[in-house]
């Protein structure tokens, strides 16, 4: 879906989103930032659950007043905090929210295969919600999202408190799901944004810090990324206004890694990741 977002604000007792703009057609966009950066706040927004105090969401060319009705059919909306009544099965879950979208008879019974299949759950389709894994919930949270087909998915930190496996494969199943549809994703775990999206959107207390493709975005800290292996030069690095990003003490030496414009003498030049290129943009507006 194309979707374009234009100068959103919004505000409760403070400011929490500041003239947000970015345009996204296909693929998957990562929205990073930090605790409380409007994240979430944002989806809300995109997902007409709350509305903005200004600017406005354009989808398609639909009107998020006049065409609400149409608009929220092509949503699908995985929240941050997903529960469900604990003792429904999988199948009753999925049957109760396939009535919730208007989808009855034969054609709930395939849209229901057809969801488990998909996120790969059809052998727990008679488990109760309280006897799943994390990650066979969050797999249950997208299917009900995407029951229905809509064209966006936006999806909260999904990711969070599941273990590695669990994660991997809940990356695969994102990208599964991209081929048809538009995905945003919200995420404060840098490594999920480097390895299943395409796009990133970095949010700084409600400012929109960086927006466009990731190769870009680490490349904007090219040369800024060193390594200095030698004596402890922690508090020299800090003095002036180094960023550390890790210390390792080993037996031959201590290893720093660090962002700076200026490198102390003697220090090796690191190829940049995402990470490094989200610590020194979030870092230089503070
Ligand atoms: N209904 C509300 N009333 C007042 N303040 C709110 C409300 N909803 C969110 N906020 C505040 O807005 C800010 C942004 O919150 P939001 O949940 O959008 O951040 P986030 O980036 O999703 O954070 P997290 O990574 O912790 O999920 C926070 O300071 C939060 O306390
Ligand atoms: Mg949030």
């Amino acid at each position: 879906m194309k979707l374009s977002v234009k100068n959103l604000s919004k505000h409760y007792d403070k400011p929490i989103l500041q003239n947000v703009s970015f345009e996204m057609n296909t693929g998957i966009l990562g929205l990073l930032g930090e605790n409380g950066a409007g994240k979430t706040t944002l989806l809300e927004i995109i997902s007409t659950l709350i509305a903005p105090h200004t600017g406005q969401v354009d989808y398609e060319g639909m009107d998020v007043v006049q065409d609400l009705h149409t608009i929220r059919k092509q949503i699908g909306y995985l929240p941050q905090k997903f529960d469900f009544f604990p003792h429904l099965t999988v199948q009753e879950i999925l049957e109760y929210v396939c009535r919730l979208k208007n989808i009855h008879g034969r054609q709930r019974i395939t849209e229901i295969e057809e969801k488990l299949k998909q996120v790969g759950l059809l052998e727990q389709r008679n488990k109760k919600f309280n006897a799943l894994s994390g990650g066979m919930k969050q797999r249950l949270g997208i299917a009900q999202a995407i029951v229905g087909n809509p064209k966006l998915l936006l999806i909260d930190e999904p990711t969070v408190g599941l273990d590695p496996h669990e994660r991997v494969s809940f990356r695969q199943l994102l990208t599964t799901l991209a081929t048809d549809r538009s995905i945003i994703i919200s995420t404060h775990i840098v490594e999920d944004v480097a390895l299943t999206t395409d796009f990133v959107l970095v949010l700084h207390q409600g400012n929109v810090n960086y927006f466009g493709d990731i190769p870009a975005f680490i490349k904007s800290v090219e040369g800024k990324v060193w390594l200095y292996s030698g004596e402890n030069v922690t508090e020299k690095l800090q003095k002036q206004g180094a960023l550390i990003i890790s210390t390792q003490v080993t037996a031959s030496g201590v290893h720093i890694r660090y962002l700076s414009d200026t490198p102390l003498e003697g220090s090796l030049l690191l190829e940049p990741t995402l990470e490094h290129a989200y610590i020194y943009t979030n870092r230089k507006k503070v």
